[in-house]
Parts: C-alpha cells; structure tokens; sequence
C-alpha cells in the first residue's frame, strides 16, 4: 500500500509487553511516530502514552483504526484477540505486527492472511527470538554444514512463571504454555532444521493449578529430512535460571545455543572420532528486549520499502500448525502426520 514519506504512524494496542514495543518506537523518531496507545484500561493507556509520549490515550480500538495519522498497528493483546483485531486493521487499510502466536488456529492465521493480501498491507508475527544473534549464528552454521547434517535436536523453555489472568483461559490462549512460549522453539527449530513432517507428545498440569491448559508439554518433532527433535517447554519448573536454549546436533558437531547467556557453543569433529575443542561465542550485543526491538525496525523497514518480512506470516502459521497438530497427538496419544497441504 503506498504510503507519504515520513515517519510511520503506529498505534501499539496492549500495555504490558506492549510497552517494550511502545519504548521500541519511541526509539526511532526519525522512522515512527507513536501516535496512540490503547488498553483495556484507561488508565494504563495514559500512563503509557505520557511514559513513551503517545498523542492519543485511548481503551477504543475502533478509535485506532478510524485515526488518519495511525499507518500501523502492533497488536500485544491476549492470543483470541490477535485475529479479530488483524482483520479489523487489514480492512482499515493498516499495517500489522501481532505478537506470537499469529493466531490460536491455522484456520484464523489463513483468514488474516489473506485480509492483509486483499489489501496490501504488510502483516507480520513479532518471533522476536530470530533476531538473537545467537540463533542467527546456529541457523547460519547449520546452513553452512559446519556440523554436518542435523540428525537430532532439542529446544527447551522451562523456568517458573506466574500465571495469571487469560493465561488460564484455553479459549484466550488456545492451548496453554506450548502455544504461548513453546512457540518460539517451534518457530526456531523449524527455521534451522527445515519441515516438520510429523508430531507426538505428552502435556499435563501439574503446578498451575488454576489453568485450564498444560503448564507443561514435551513434544517429539520428525522433520523432513528425517531428523528427530524434541521441544521441552514448562512454566512450572522452579529454578532460579530460566533454561532456554537449543541444541543441534550434527554428522560432524553440535551447536548449542542459549538464551541466558545469549551465547552459542559449538564443537566439531577434527578427525574421525575426534572431537575438537569447544568454540565459545559470546554474541552478547543483542539482548533479549533488543531482538523485540529489532523485529520492530524490520517491520517498520518493510512498510517503508514494501518488502516481505524475513519471518513471513505463513512462517507463523506453520507454527501454529506444528502446535495445533502436537495438541490433536497429545489428546489421541497418536502421531500427527503434517504431510500434504502446507
Ligand atoms: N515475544 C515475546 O517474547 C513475548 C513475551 C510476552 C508476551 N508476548 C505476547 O504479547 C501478547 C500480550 O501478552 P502480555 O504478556 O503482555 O499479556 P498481559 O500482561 O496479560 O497484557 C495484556 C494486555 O492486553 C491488553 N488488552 C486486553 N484486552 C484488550 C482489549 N480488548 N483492547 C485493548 N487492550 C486489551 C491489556 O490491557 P489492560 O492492561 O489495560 O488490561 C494488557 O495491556 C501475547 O500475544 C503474548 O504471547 C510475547
């Protein structure tokens, strides 16, 4: 959609991770204007409009879409209200960054999917974690064959969360810790390893009593080319370090990546049956809230040079979709196959 030049107007709904997007574009005065900012609550839409200097507080997200000076939309709201909201904007002609998930459903993901194709507006799922430079160095090592061929792989998310609110909801979350924080490692290991061609696993609740959803899921990936993966994730384990990590492991070596340390250790075969040294890369440079920060340039970079994000929405669907088929295996204790239609 073509659009005036100067800075993008953007209107950031949600106030709580929303902030970090709203901070993000206050950031980049010479790309973005932040021109609304809207909550459910009044007041927590003004305190974040005088906090990053937003001209308009509002708890109306029709009043977003009907402003002239808002371009795009960053929706940081519960899972059941990224496709309603997606929509609404793509039909009032703005852009779109929604937090992960895209959707809780392929079926919702295609319907925005296809909203923002009919328009022309640029929609893009904030997976923020391929902004790390450390998951960038294990995609480009992989590539590359520096460890040979991924055969097995692992992506965990375990630490201790508190759960409020929507959280316990399955029909807000669409599920519960694997859609909402598994869904990086998902993304993740599909972006490295390739496909997933199908999907088993086991879920249950065992601390996050007030959830209606799992707090805690192992799944077990098949990917395409035949590698095995496993994606761990848990928002009940008490320890005092959030494990986030992943590892690969190939022909020739293994990556292990992670995020408390926002690190990437990698050793490799020297010679047949002979490891080499463990090389440590410190890739300190880009924090956590910097890969948000990133994803927001990236997407402001692509309403600017009408050009498609590197972590396209049909990347966000096929998350959804590895989720949603783990969630069919988990309740019929059988193998999804994933193969077919894409
Ligand atoms: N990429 C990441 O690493 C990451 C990390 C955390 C969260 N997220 C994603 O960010 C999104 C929000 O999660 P969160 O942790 O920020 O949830 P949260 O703490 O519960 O906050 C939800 C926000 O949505 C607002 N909201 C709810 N209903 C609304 C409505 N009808 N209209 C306008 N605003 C509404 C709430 O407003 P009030 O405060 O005014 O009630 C609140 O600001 C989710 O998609 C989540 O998966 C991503």
């Amino acid at each position: 959609m073509a659009r005036s030049s100067g800075p993008i107007g953007v209107a950031i709904v949600g106030t709580r991770f929303g902030n970090l997007h709203a901070e993000a574009v206050s950031e980049l005065p010479e790309r973005a204007r932040l021109v609304a900012i809207c909550s459910r609550r009044e007041e927590q839409a003004r305190y974040s409009a005088q906090q990053f200097g937003a001209e308009l507080a509002t708890t109306s997200f029709e009043q977003v879409l009907r402003h002239p000076g808002v371009e795009a939309v960053h929706l940081c709201v519960p899972h059941d209200l990224h496709a309603p909201m997606a929509i609404a904007a793509a039909d009032a002609g703005k852009h779109i960054l929604t937090e992960k998930p895209i959707a809780m459903t392929v079926e919702d993901a295609d319907r925005m999917i296809e909203a923002a194709d009919r328009v022309g507006v640029v929609l893009m799922v904030s997976h923020n974690q391929r902004f790390l430079q450390h998951h960038q160095r294990a995609k480009d090592l992989v590539a590359s064959g520096t460890i040979g061929e991924v055969f097995l792989c692992r992506g965990v998310f375990q630490g201790y969360s508190p759960i409020k609110g929507w959280r316990h909801k399955v029909a807000q979350v669409g599920g519960g810790v694997l859609i909402d924080s598994g869904i990086h490692r998902i993304d993740l290991l599909r972006w490295i390893v390739g496909e997933v061609a199908s999907v088993q696993g086991e879920s249950g609740r065992f601390i996050h009593q007030e959830m209606e959803g799992e707090d805690t899921a192992v799944i077990l990936l098949r990917f395409v080319t035949g590698a095995i993966g496993q994606v761990i994730c848990s928002w009940g384990v008490k320890t005092p370090i959030r494990d986030e990590s992943l590892v690969l492991c190939g022909t020739k070596g293994t990556i292990w990546a992670e995020n408390s340390t926002l690190s990437l250790r990698m050793a490799v075969e020297e010679a047949p049956g002979q490891m080499g040294p463990i090389q440590d890369e410190s890739l300190l440079a880009v924090s956590y809230p910097d890969s948000v920060k990133l994803a927001i340039a990236h997407f402001l970079e692509c309403i600017e040079e009408h050009k498609q994000p590197v972590v396209t929405a049909v990347d966000a669907r096929e998350a959804v979709r590895i989720a949603q088929a783990a969630y069919r295996a988990i309740q019929t204790g059988e193998r999804v196959s994933l193969k077919g239609e894409r």
